[in-house]
């Protein structure tokens, strides 16, 4: 009998290795004979620990199971209706039942990462192959013509930065995947590197091929162990397979790839800064111009994408631009992976079309608070992201709806608070994190981020409230304007929102005119 266990490091966090030992073991005791695959996550956390049996060719699921619950499980698999409580029926058509479409995600959950067969068997290097068949000029159209923006945050057209780096000049290129993943509630790029590492490698050869780079680094973040491991198993699969190497599937292209450790710095997944790092060097913002599309790792040509982004690729390729631009909404096109954590029911990995509203997907996919209590806030877009109350919850999930209403989709990292949320202490957060985070190359960033702290601590206690207020606004002007790069600059974005949609926690009445924003 063929199983399938997940060893993504979430599932792993909630037993799913304990899980699959009892499986083993419990089969061994039975005389069963078990084939144990283990797979990425659905990203379904919460039905993880969650195991799939095959039966007759189908697959049916049972979550969130414990070890003890695993005798009943074999127990009901030997009968025709496999009645058990946990029992989840199929996975897929969970997923189609939440009106997920799943492009990036596809293969996560469903095959064994690592390997080059399963990747094959579900149309595994269909986009590298097209890619060739088409000739760098034609790949790069199609990406810009499928309206693939940059998973990274801020959302920047892919073809278009293809197209720089393609048309600069030089004896040596790059390809450097972002895979520092430092937003708060995000976790799709990690999810992908454990589950689908394979699309990722795939993807890098192609941008490489467009863009005329023959080495490829993925900077990864020390903390992602599990990931690091599923990465180089995955590469060293490419190489053996000749997806990687001197001779890419017999085009006579060449694509070298490696993976570069990072130490878990915020700052470091700022383009520049990563490159700073990729280098060897510390971690500080470099300024632009010149763009690293133009000058970039070792000062050549270098594509900096992030994780999601490469992944997406191979399927445009492989399926047609013109299917991917067909899904999203306005001009964000195809699927984004929400990934939606905090005090909720239902967290996990959710890749929807662009375009679903933020109060579907709280309310409805995730089933509102785990606490049970209404929700209150929803912090979209990591660290630096806009706090939304309850009464811009119909806003669409796109990257201008967002910001026609002062926030940010970044990464697409939602996390949900209920009504017991402190907004000050919210506020104040924002502030204390860019202080710590700070790569220190500018003072608005380095000193306003703790004079700000300060002075929301001095508003809080009701310490000359109106003067204070007109100073955090003025501190706020100052870091957005006066900022080198995005950590200083949007700080005040999560700042603002709390101010403007919770005035009643700063000590201010409900309607009151707020100082800021
Ligand atoms: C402070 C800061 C942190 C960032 N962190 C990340 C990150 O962890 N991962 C990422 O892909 N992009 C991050 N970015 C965005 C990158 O600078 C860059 O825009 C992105 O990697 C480009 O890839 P894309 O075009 O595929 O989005 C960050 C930007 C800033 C300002
Ligand atoms: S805004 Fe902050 S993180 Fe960015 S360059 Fe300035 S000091 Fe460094």
């Amino acid at each position: 009998m063929k199983v399938f266990v997940s060893a993504d490091s979430s599932s792993l966090s909630i037993g799913a290795g304990e899980v699959a030992d009892a499986l083993a073991g419990e089969a061994q005791r039975r005389g069963l004979e078990l084939d144990l695959v283990r797979t990425g996550s659905h990203g379904l956390f919460w039905l993880e620990p969650l195991i799939e049996c095959e039966r007759n060719g189908q697959r049916v699921a049972f979550g969130p199971v414990s070890p003890p619950d695993v005798p009943g499980i074999l127990d009901a698999l030997q009968t025709d209706d496999l009645a058990h409580p946990l029992n989840l029926g199929s996975v897929t058509a969970l997923l189609e039942s939440q009106g997920q479409q799943r492009i990036n995600f596809k293969r996560c959950g469903f095959v064994d990462p690592v390997s080059w067969d399963d990747y094959l068997a579900t149309g595994g290097t269909q986009g590298v192959r097209k890619a060739l068949e088409l000739g760098p000029e034609a790949v790069i159209d199609a990406v810009t013509r499928s309206g693939l923006r940059g998973r990274g945050g801020a959302g920047f057209p892919t073809g278009v930065k293809w197209r720089t780096t393609h048309n600069a000049a030089a004896d040596m290129k790059y390809i450097v995947c972002n895979a520092d993943e430092g937003d708060s509630g995000t976790f799709a790029d990690r999810m992908l590197m454990e589950g689908d590492p394979l699309s990722l490698i795939e993807g890098m050869v192609i941008a490489g091929f467009a863009v005329g780079a023959v080495q490829g680094y993925i900077y990864l973040r020390s903390e992602y162990p599990h990931a690091r491991r599923a990465l180089q198993a995955a590469i060293d699969a490419a190489y053996d397979n000749g997806l990687l190497g001197n001779d890419v599937l017999g085009s006579g292209q060449r694509f070298d790839l490696e993976i570069r450790l990072g130490a878990g710095a915020y700052i470091c997944g700022e383009e520049t800064s990563l490159l700073e790092s990729l280098e060897g060097k510390r971690g500080t913002v470099r300024f632009k111009p010149p763009l690293p599309a133009i000058n970039g790792a070792f000062g050549k040509p270098t594509v900096v994408n992030n994780v999601i982004t490469l992944a997406t690729v191979p399927t445009i390729l492989a399926d047609g631009a013109d299917s991917y631009a067909a899904l999203g909404h306005g001009k964000s096109r195809g699927t984004l992976t929400v990934q939606l954590s905090g005090n909720i029911r239902r967290p996990g990995l959710y890749e929807l079309p662009f375009g679903v509203t933020l109060g579907h997907l709280v309310e409805t996919l995730g089933g509102g608070t785990a606490s049970g209590r209404p929700a209150r806030a929803v912090q979209v877009g990591g660290p630096l992201g806009a706090y939304f109350p309850v009464s811009l919850f119909d806003t669409p999930l796109d990257y201008e709806s967002f910001a026609a209403r002062e926030g940010m989709l970044g990464h697409g990292g939602v996390v949900v608070f209920d009504d017991t949320v402190d907004m000050a202490a919210q506020a104040r957060f924002a502030m204390e994190f860019c202080a710590i985070e700070s790569c220190g190359k500018c003072t608005p960033c380095r000193i306003g981020s703790t004079r700000g702290a300060e002075v929301i601590d001095r508003i809080r206690v009701g310490i000359e409230r109106s003067a204070n207020l007109a100073l955090l606004e003025d501190l706020c002007d100052v870091m957005e304007h006066g900022s080198l790069c995005a950590l200083g600059g949007l700080t005040p974005y999560p700042v603002r929102s709390a101010l403007k949609h919770f005035p009643e926690d700063f000590g201010m009445s409900v309607g009151a005119a707020v100082a800021t924003g």
